[in-house]
C-alpha cells in the first residue's frame, strides 16, 4: 500500500518538468492523478506513462489562468474520482529580464499565470458546497534568481498567502 492509496491529487503544469515527476510520484504511492497543461501532447505522455506502470491517471487540457479552464479542471477531478485530496499549483512560466529591459506584456504574463492561475485553482478547489475539501494545497517554490523580480514577487505573494489562507480554513495534511 501506498503513501497515497485513495487520495486523488490535481497538479497544474504536469506534462513537463517538476510536475510531471511530481504526477509521476503521486500515482506510484497510490494517487489518482489529475494532470493538467496547457499543452496537450506532454499532458496526454504524462497520463500514458502512469498507466503504463499501472497508475490511475487522467487528463484536462487547459489555462489555468482561464477561469472556466480551471473550473473544468476541478470539475473533472470531482467527476472522474469524486473528490480532490490535493491540488498541487505547479504551472508557471518565466520571462527572464532585467528590470530595465523587463516588457510590461511579460510582467502581465507572469502575474496571469502565477497569481490569476494560483487564485481561480484555489478558489474553485475551496467552494463552500465543496464537502471534499479537506486536504492540501502546495504551490510551487518561491525561490528564484535575484534578477527575476517578476517572478519572484508572484510566487511570493502565492506561496504565502494562499497556502497559509488555505491551510487556516481548509487545511488538514493528507
Ligand atoms: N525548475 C526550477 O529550477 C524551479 C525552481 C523553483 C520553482 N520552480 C517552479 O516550479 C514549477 C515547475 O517548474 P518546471 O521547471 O518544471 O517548469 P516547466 O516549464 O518544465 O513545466 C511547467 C509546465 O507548466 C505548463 N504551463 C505553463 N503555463 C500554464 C498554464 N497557464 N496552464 C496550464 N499549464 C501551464 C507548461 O506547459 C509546462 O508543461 C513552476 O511553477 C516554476 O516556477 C521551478
Amino acid at each position: 500500500m501506498g503513501l497515497l492509496t485513495d487520495k486523488v491529487v490535481v497538479i497544474t503544469g504536469s506534462g513537463r518538468g517538476i510536475g510531471k515527476e511530481t504526477a509521476k510520484i503521486c500515482a506510484n504511492e497510490g494517487a489518482r492523478v489529475v494532470v493538467n497543461d496547457i499543452d496537450p501532447e506532454p499532458a496526454l505522455e504524462t497520463v500514458e506513462e502512469i498507466r503504463k506502470n499501472g497508475g490511475q491517471a487522467t487528463a484536462y487540457i487547459g489555462d489555468i489562468s482561464d477561469e472556466s479552464a480551471a473550473a473544468d479542471l476541478i470539475n473533472l477531478a470531482k467527476n472522474a474520482f469524486g473528490k480532490i485530496d490535493a491540488l498541487v499549483n505547479n504551472a508557471g512560466i518565466t520571462r527572464d529580464a532585467l528590470l530595465v529591459r523587463m516588457e510590461t506584456e511579460k510582467w502581465d504574463e507572469i502575474m496571469r499565470v502565477h497569481l490569476r492561475g494560483g487564485f481561480f485553482m484555489h478558489k474553485k478547489r475551496s467552494s463552500r458546497d465543496d464537502k471534499t475539501k479537506n486536504g492540501w494545497s502546495d504551490n510551487k517554490s518561491i525561490f528564484s534568481c535575484r534578477f527575476e523580480r517578476k517572478y519572484r514577487t508572484s510566487k511570493l505573494f502565492c506561496c504565502e498567502s494562499w497556502t497559509y489562507g488555505f491551510y487556516l480554513n481548509f487545511g488538514k495534511r493528507a
